[in-house]
């Protein structure tokens, strides 16, 4: 990092777009300190050097992989999706929103498409969150119940009442319909086309958008093909186990 200090903060984030995170997660929007040193920024904010270094290794460190996930029990596969949009909600969407609202329409050639984002991404953002928070409330808790149910951990009206309501045919197929969520995004980029000379707030924007489309994807990979799989052998396992139950009696 020592030698770090003394680099510009625009020739920091242009070598590597990570920076530009890390540093409004301390609050501080990289496109205001384009010519001064990061041990100037830190001064001025009051920041420290090594936190910002330690911040900027966990973000690299690998996360755990579709392959990894394979093997964990249901409630992990749960824990991990949770966390995924704890991530998404708190810290990459509001990154990002910050970088399209200061997008100055005066600096970047194409000005129509910084106020379409400007009134697209929100959008997104919010048929995003939506969908986060109905899986949660439904798909997640179903999957639970049937998890609980299958090691006798059950209420009988309350199993039966959400078997009558929730199949895992239906939330797999539901599901489905949301795969490609940033699909109107990336069309109205034109793929994150950048055109001739942008600014590097754009292309830090750009690789952001990218990097979330490339983020999704595996998310809604893990759901489809992790998660959906182990809840439709739970429910298949439940509802067997009713079944004898209900001849027993
Ligand atoms: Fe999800
Ligand atoms: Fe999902």
């Amino acid at each position: 990092m020592e030698n770090l200090v003394n680099k510009k903060i625009n020739d920091l984030v242009s070598e590597d777009y990570v920076f530009g995170y890390v540093l409004h997660y301390f609050g501080v929007s990289f496109y205001d300190y384009p010519e001064n040193t990061l041990e100037e920024v830190c001064i001025q904010r009051g920041l420290d050097v090594q936190q910002l270094q330690r911040e900027l290794e966990s973000i690299r460190k690998p996360s755990l992989t579709r392959n990894n996930l394979s093997n964990y029990p249901v409630d992990l596969i749960i824990q991990y999706l949770k966390h995924a949009h704890h991530r998404f909600i708190c810290q990459k969407l509001p990154y990002m929103a910050r970088l399209i609202e200061d997008l100055n329409e005066d600096l970047i050639p194409n000005a129509g498409l910084v106020r379409d984002l400007k009134v697209l991404f929100p959008l997104f953002v919010e048929d995003f969150i939506h969908h986060i928070h109905e899986e949660e409330d439904t798909l997640f808790k179903y999957v639970m119940t049937l998890q609980r149910a299958s090691v006798g951990d059950y209420h009988w009206g309350s199993l039966y009442y959400q078997m009558k309501k929730y199949s895992m045919s239906f939330f797999a197929l539901d599901h489905h319909s949301h795969d490609d969520e940033m699909r109107g995004i990336r069309e109205f980029t034109r793929d994150y086309e950048l055109g001739k000379n942008p600014t590097l707030h754009l292309q830090v924007l750009f690789s952001e958008l990218e990097a979330l489309e490339e983020d999704l994807k595996v998310h809604a990979q893990i759901e489809d093909e992790l998660l959906m799989p182990k809840g439709l052998r739970l429910e298949n396992l439940v509802k067997e186990m009713l079944r004898r139950q209900a001849k027993n009696n």
